[in-house]
């Protein structure tokens, strides 16, 4: 088993993660690729699979932007790869199981082909438990990093290219910011920009900001740049991320600046639409609503995410607001933006749910009356406060939950798409249908998919589609014409 040491750089700790300091966020700049590291993927590839959130996508984007600069080019295929990176996600243990199921195929990849740079990365990585996992069972890995660690990228390859020892390096720390970095964007119509990182919140049952450092907000100078930028490139979509994007700016000790006025800021650049994702409703105030009823090319589609309808549930999962502030804060919101879509996620089985307290989601979801939901099982996380609650509902029930949840919620979707029949809506082209290729697909405001037909040209633009067949998870309509571009938004 010992074939192979590990080269600690440095080994995760959940437990210091946890802390939070009132340390300075330094804000560095990243370096330039180490001279003995550029050109060495010159006439080799790289594979990066990712695995859950956007945050994720992104942050492939920019180990991409960083291989590429070395001279690696992408592949899709395995047996190319000279170096392969798994991205991974921590949230539930589901998405654990898949990584370590991906980890065990690739192993006999890497028998046949041992010069192959195997390296794990992304939220996983911040886990003891998995690291230690990986260098009892899984010898086959080159390389472990984690997500404080993406910047430091290229001198981790190269430790790993040189060295017969397992490279790992986890920084367990609060987290600073990189600018700089750079990116290979996958696709040239739609863009994520982060605009912080990292969570404060501590919700008991998730690992997000353990495994994801403080909060901390990027300057506002360096995300209008990057979307002005991007704006210049031609994109037609940012959106901007972080965990929790309305705590934005609260960490700013010399100026105040909220997300509501970054939001006012980004609204008067020349970028047709911009989503941002993930809200917390307990920071969503009213300014922000306010900036949001300005519309223009911020799009009337806000993912409010519940978790639960019950109060004392909320209030162990320690959400820190109530079932009725939350109706008031998407009584406010519709009030504003009439036509907005909500979109919600929520977790079923939470330690010591009863039936009654699962009816309350249920009639939550009624009243609210969202266009689309995420739903999830309860999954206990290693190191949360949650995991050491006694997770006393049966899987059996949990999955019954789940089930009556997508069933009220697919109703209600239905109804919703049906709203749409016959109307005209502004669908960005963004390529063809993945079943057919005679049919185009784009996305609405509210990031509803739309498929009909139209000449190919279309793809990339702005265009009206008429919809004639609304069904429960997207739209299909005809094309009527190129939406004028000073109309976009309008
Ligand atoms: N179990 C189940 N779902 C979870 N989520 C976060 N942590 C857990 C967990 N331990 C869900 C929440 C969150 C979404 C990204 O994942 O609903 O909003
Ligand atoms: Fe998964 Fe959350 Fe990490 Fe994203 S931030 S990769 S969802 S654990």
């Amino acid at each position: 088993m010992d074939e192979k040491m590990a080269r600690y750089f440095q080994p995760p700790d959940l437990k210091a993660a946890k802390k939070r300091g009132k340390e300075e966020i330094s804000v560095l700049q990243f370096d330039q690729i180490p001279q003995e590291m550029r050109g060495i993927g010159e006439g080799k590839r790289y594979m990066i699979k990712t695995y859950g959130c956007q945050m994720n996508v992104h942050d492939s984007e920019t180990m991409a932007g960083m291989l590429e600069l070395m001279g690696y080019t992408m592949t899709e295929s395995e047996e190319d790869a000279a170096v392969i990176l798994i991205n991974t996600c921590a949230i539930r243990e589901n998405a654990e199981d898949k990584v370590f199921g991906e980890i065990g195929r690739l192993k006999t990849l890497k028998t046949e082909k041992p010069e192959l740079i195997l390296g794990v990365c992304g939220c996983m990585s911040q886990e003891e438990s998995v690291v230690n996992r990986i260098l009892q069972k899984h010898q086959q890995v080159d390389l472990i990093f984690g997500t404080h660690n993406i910047h430091r990228l290229p001198h981790l390859l190269r430790e790993a290219l040189f060295s017969k020892e397992m490279v790992v390096e986890v920084w367990s720390k609060e987290g600073d910011i990189v600018e700089n970095l750079p990116k290979v964007r996958e696709d040239g119509l739609k863009a994520w920009v982060n605009i912080m990182y990292g969570c404060d919140k501590f919700c008991t049952y998730c690992i997000v900001p353990y495994t994801r450092g403080k909060e901390r907000s990027r300057r506002p100078v360096d995300v209008l740049a990057e979307i002005r930028e991007l704006a210049r490139k031609g994109y037609q979509e940012v959106t901007l991320l972080g965990q929790n994007v309305n705590a934005y700016g609260k960490d700013f000790t010399d100026h105040d600046y909220t997300f509501a006025d970054l939001m006012d800021d980004v609204r008067q650049i020349g970028i047709p639409r911009v989503r941002f994702t993930t809200s917390h409703p307990r920071d969503f105030d009213d300014h922000l609503i306010e900036v949001l009823a300005k519309r223009g090319n911020l799009v009337e589609h806000i993912h409010l995410p519940a978790q639960s309808g019950n109060s004392a549930i909320l209030k162990i999962m320690a959400r820190k607001y109530t079932r009725e502030h939350y109706l008031e804060l998407v009584r406010k919101i519709k009030k504003a933006i009439p036509d907005v879509v909500l979109t919600t996620d929520i977790i079923v089985g939470f330690p010591g749910e009863t039936e009654e307290q699962f009816e309350e989601t249920l009639s939550l979801m009624k009243e609210v009356e969202y266009d689309s939901a995420f739903t999830f099982i309860y999954s206990p996380r290693e190191g949360t406060p949650a995991a050491k609650m006694k997770d006393d509902v049966s899987m059996e029930v949990k999955k019954e939950r789940l089930h009556r949840l997508n069933q009220l919620q697919d109703e209600i979707s239905r109804k919703k798409n049906e709203a749409l029949r016959g109307r005209t809506v502004e669908v960005l082209v963004e390529g063809e249908s993945k079943k057919n290729p005679e049919i185009l697909s784009g996305r609405t405001r509210t990031n509803k998919l739309v498929n009909f037909r139209g000449p190919k040209h279309l793809i990339g633009q702005f265009v009206h589609v008429r919809i004639d067949e609304p069904l429960t998870w997207t739209l299909k309509g005809e094309w009527v014409d190129k939406v004028d571009s000073r109309q976009v938004g309008s």
